[in-house]
């Protein structure tokens, strides 16, 4: 093949004054226009959301034309042509056509606007269409900002186990890992014998990384992990995913006050990066997809964030004048409703808030000296609601102790979780941004199942 020879068509395009004798291009045809003795052909290479225009007078010169339809593989072989006057600025020449892969007629993903429901049941042919090429390009420009933004700030990546015997949320909503038969299950005084099983003891794919990037950060000082996450909860959402990667820092040193300082200067930076070294995509987005994608991360880049406890949001949503479905009441959870009142009515920006009642959050979470509150923060956001969810760590092991046997947590298996209050222990804090919640929200796309490759949902894991 001509894998090293061949031209990309982003650099192609970025180029678009310069004439070259003979470029190769591979890639699909996106459309062809016949003409009198000319045909016109767009290809595209995945490599930008423009596709190449490809002039060919004479067609008959080439056999392969009569193959060349919407979807098929093609190598190209010819001129580059400048054109500062017509909207594509350049065009290829071609002096050979060649088939390599045919595409019929039944092909699924025509020239027509197709509804985000019906791609998802060809998510596998979907990165073809426009919305999906700018989505998975500009996810992975995302990615790489993350590993960037901490890079330089001297974070360490650490990987953390996906199979995993804790609970780290607390939520028991996760999915089993055994290898036990099911339909011959062992059984020990009425119970299920996991002593049987592959590990030795119950286990399940992880929800969260954090545990492990706690004793990563008592060694190293700041980690960060960015890996996939497991979650069984039945929530058939737009913003719900089975399986999410989450991106955790979590660093020593550091209390919940500037834990939110991280967290609103790491999104901001995001939200720079995408401004500035993501144009193609968010001039897409907001050309269709939300029409203040960028008016929005501006002003988010431009304004401290707001913040409120999450004492003062109950006051908030109590005189908000409004019939809320679930009840505003201190020490209940705040629901989607209440979240989104906050940041679209009362805020009109992302806000963050802080010091959650101690019984609806996680047992590792550091209680206030009210006793009553710990040092939990989320990161609230129109439309979509939380995308980050952090705290301080308890680091006082009686109390940890304390609140692992009051949320009824299995000691044992958190003794190595303990070690690191046992043996010089430190304040420490980290948070979760969750990656498809942040994509959302830069892109607007509405579905978080069209921000990911393969979304996971309930009664979904096709592909
Ligand atoms: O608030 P969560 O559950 O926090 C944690 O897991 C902590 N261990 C994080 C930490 O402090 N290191 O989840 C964090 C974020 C949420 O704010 C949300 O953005 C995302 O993960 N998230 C989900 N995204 C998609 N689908 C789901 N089902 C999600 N659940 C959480
Ligand atoms: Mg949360």
């Amino acid at each position: 093949m001509d894998y090293f020879r061949r031209t990309k068509i982003a650099a192609i395009l970025k180029n678009a004054e310069r004439a070259s004798e003979n470029v190769i291009v591979l890639g699909w045809i996106r459309s062809r226009s016949d003409k009198p003795n000319l045909v016109f052909l767009k290809v595209n290479d995945g490599s930008s959301l423009d596709s190449l225009q490809i002039v060919i007078e004479n067609p008959d010169r080439f056999p392969d034309i009569v193959r060349a339809r919407l979807g098929a593989s093609v190598r190209l072989e010819g001129k580059l042509v400048p054109v500062p006057q017509r909207e594509h600025k350049i065009e290829l020449h071609p002096t050979s056509l060649k088939i390599l892969g045919d595409c019929p007629p039944d092909y699924p993903v025509q020239n027509k606007r197709h509804t985000f429901e019906f791609l998802r049941e060809i998510a596998h042919l979907r990165p073809r269409t426009n919305t999906f090429g700018v989505m998975n390009r500009f996810r992975s420009r995302i990615a790489f900002a993350i590993h960037k933004y901490f890079q330089e700030r001297g974070f360490y990546y650490i990987d953390t186990p996906m199979i995993t015997a804790a609970d780290c949320e607390g939520a028991g909503q996760q999915f089993r890992v055994t290898t036990l038969d099911l339909k011959n299950l062992p059984f020990i005084d009425g119970e299920i014998d996991f002593d049987k099983d592959f590990f030795g003891c119950e286990t399940f794919l992880t929800v969260s990384g954090q545990l492990e990037g706690e004793t990563m950060a008592t060694a190293l000082g700041d980690i960060y992990t960015f890996g996939p996450t497991f979650r069984a909860e039945n929530s058939n959402t737009s913003r719900h995913l089975s399986e999410f990667w989450m991106i955790e820092p979590e660093m020593a040193f550091c209390e919940l006050e500037e834990n939110m300082q991280l967290a609103g200067e790491f999104l901001k930076y995001l939200f720079q990066y995408a401004l500035e070294q993501c144009p193609e995509e968010m001039k897409f987005f907001n050309s269709r997809i939300s029409s203040d994608r960028i008016a929005t991360l501006e002003s988010v880049i431009q304004t401290d964030f707001a913040r409120c406890s999450y004492t003062e949001a109950i006051e908030i949503l109590k005189k908000a004048g409004r019939k809320f479905e679930y009840p505003v009441e201190w020490g209940s959870d705040l629901q989607a409703e209440h979240e989104r009142f906050l940041c679209e009515e009362h805020f009109k920006a992302p806000v963050m808030v802080y010091n959650y009642p101690r019984r609806i959050k996680a047992f590792y979470m550091r209680v206030n000296d009210d006793e009553k509150t710990v040092a939990a923060v989320d990161i609230l956001v129109p439309q979509i609601g939380e995308i980050i969810g952090g705290s301080q760590r308890e680091e006082r092991f009686d109390v940890l102790q304390d609140q692992i046997r009051t949320f009824g947590l299995n000691e044992k298996v958190l003794d190595w979780y303990l070690d690191l209050r046992r043996f010089g222990t430190v304040p420490h804090a980290g948070f979760g941004l969750g990656f498809a919640r942040v994509l959302m929200y830069m892109s607007g796309l509405g579905n978080i199942r069209d921000v990911v490759p393969y979304p996971r949902v309930p009664r979904w894991a096709k592909f």
